[in-house]
């Protein structure tokens, strides 16, 4: 089994991308061959400032091996590093459909919030996001509930191109977390958590400090009556429900029963409690880490090595295919 996915190094993380993506990608290094990728060129697509985007892109590679991604078991690597990404997408993009971008969710809600420009790129970066996954071949791809459109699409373009120049590219086929694949947010449980949709007390970031995450939970919006149980109509407890049960490792229904008698805000208080001890042991590794850029630069060169050496003979057999490039 390969496995792929990617992370965006904008804004800062967050405990929706740490449950529903980050903690799937440590677990998924021993299931496989694991592949894993910041990808700095998809931050391009929106506005943003180039000094910032290396900032961050060392924030998140020093997140990333905090919470246990291990370089000497995973492949582990910056896009912008590995050429063949943006010369697959090229590529790809002749075999997808114009109509199929113009759905995209993501597009809808970038492009709306872009003031001054919505940029050809944001409306083709679920390409890119297919040439990530399929210039290795990858069969696996942890993500977040969000990405479920993204992922489809990646299967239509693989399929529509084994179609069209003969069996060359493998379908994948995307995971999610049975419990913690859409963390909502704190403030307004009916949008997911998230750096630029979301209110900012509402979003709980992976390298917030006890007290500020303690504050968050404490100010957390419940619904009305005061049982501890997972309801449609009850979205801020079924949330914070899910946040529980996903970083203990316990099922939905061991949380409400261990929490039947609670009130809310005692309840509260253990979910606070539960994730500050989740991530107490990234916010320990995560200084020193990030403090050392040359060595987070070797870790992601040496990736870069590793993800180019798979990644080259994908490209030759896809020139082949489509008759394009050098001959050979
Ligand atoms: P990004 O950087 O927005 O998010 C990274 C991962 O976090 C997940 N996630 C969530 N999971 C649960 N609850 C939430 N509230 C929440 N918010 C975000 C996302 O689903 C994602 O898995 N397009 C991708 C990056 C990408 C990629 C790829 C992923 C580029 N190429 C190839 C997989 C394969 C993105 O924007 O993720």
């Amino acid at each position: 089994m390969r496995i792929f996915s990617g992370i965006q190094p904008t804004g800062r993380k967050h405990l929706g991308n740490f449950i529903g993506a980050i903690e799937q990608y440590v677990h998924h290094q021993d299931q496989g061959e694991a592949i894993y990728c910041i990808v700095d060129l998809h931050a391009t697509t929106v506005r943003y400032d180039p000094t910032e985007l290396r900032e961050r892109l060392y924030d998140t590679a020093a997140i990333l091996l905090a919470a246990g991604i291990d370089p000497a078991r995973a492949i582990f690597f910056r896009q912008g590093d590995v050429l063949e990404h943006s010369e697959l997408a090229w590529l790809l993009s002749s075999v997808t459909a114009f109509g199929d971008l113009n759905r995209m969710h993501q597009f809808k809600e970038k492009s709306g919030a872009q003031r001054d420009l919505a940029s050809a790129g944001l409306f083709t970066y679920p390409v890119l996001m297919a040439a990530d996954v399929l210039a290795y071949r990858a069969d696996t791809v942890p993500v977040g509930d969000d990405q479920r459109q993204h992922v489809e699409l990646m299967r239509d373009i693989a399929q529509r191109f084994n179609a069209r120049f003969g069996e060359t590219l493998v379908v994948p086929r995307g995971v999610y977390r049975e419990i913690g694949a859409r963390i909502m947010d704190l403030q307004e449980p009916a949008r997911k958590m998230s750096t630029t949709g979301g209110t900012e007390q509402g979003t709980v970031y992976v390298l917030d400090d006890a007290a500020t995450i303690e504050r968050k939970f404490k100010r957390a919006v419940t619904d009305s009556g005061a049982e501890i149980v997972r309801r449609p109509d009850k979205p801020g407890i079924s949330n914070l429900i899910e946040i529980l049960a996903a970083v203990t490792g316990r099922s939905f229904e061991d949380v409400e029963r261990a929490h039947a008698a609670s009130r809310y805000g005692d309840f509260k208080a253990a979910v606070a409690e539960a994730v500050v001890e989740r991530l107490q042991p990234v916010h320990e590794r995560y200084d020193a880490l990030r403090a050392d850029e040359p060595a987070l630069e070797r870790v992601l060169r040496e990736g870069a090595e590793k993800a180019r050496a798979i990644a080259a003979p994908v490209l030759v057999d896809v020139r082949r295919a489509m008759g394009v490039g050098p001959v050979g």
